[in-house]
């Protein structure tokens, strides 16, 4: 994990209890290229990801998308705990103040997920090329 403290990040943490024992959770957000990647840790194991790509021609604005938190620890508490510490990184240190995401229509978890944290169905479209059902979800920071 070295190569990843040493690149220009931000960071948030607290402290979740997981049977009786404190442990703590922390947000890193580290800037690649052109895209910024958010890890959360439990203690010193990275258990989530996701990417926050700039949109090309708003600079208020970012997408968000390859969230994902690995299974033993969904639907703990963890995944909203992960999304509040990035969604404040992406608001207070980055100066943004609009998320919009993706999601398949018939994926619950983040559905459910993204709605738990504020998130509004903008719209949705059929993707011709996959076929795939597609909703736009958008969360104002
Ligand atoms: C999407 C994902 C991050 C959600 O993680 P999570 O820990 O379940 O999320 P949350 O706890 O914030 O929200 C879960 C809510 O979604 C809904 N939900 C989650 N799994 C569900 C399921 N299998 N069936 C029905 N509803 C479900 C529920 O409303 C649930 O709330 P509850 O636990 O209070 O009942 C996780 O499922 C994941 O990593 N999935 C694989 C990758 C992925 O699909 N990423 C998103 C697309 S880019």
């Amino acid at each position: 994990m070295s190569h990843f403290y040493n690149k220009q990040m931000n960071i948030r943490q607290t402290t979740f209890k997981i049977d009786e024992k404190e442990n703590i959770v922390q947000t890193i957000l580290t800037h690649v290229d052109d895209k910024y990647l958010a890890r959360l840790l439990l203690g010193d194991k990275i258990i989530g990801r996701c990417s926050i790509v700039n949109m090309p021609g708003n600079c208020g604005m970012v997408v968000s998308t390859e969230l994902s938190i690995d299974e033993p620890f969904r639907r703990k508490g963890l995944t909203q705990i992960f999304r509040n510490q990035m969604y404040d990184i992406v608001k207070n240190d980055m100066h943004i103040r609009y998320i919009i995401a993706t999601v398949l229509e018939d994926n619950v978890a983040e559905i459910g997920s993204s709605g738990k944290s504020g998130f509004n169905i903008i719209d949705n479209f059929v993707n011709n090329k996959t076929k795939h059902k597609i909703v736009i979800i958008g969360k104002k920071l």
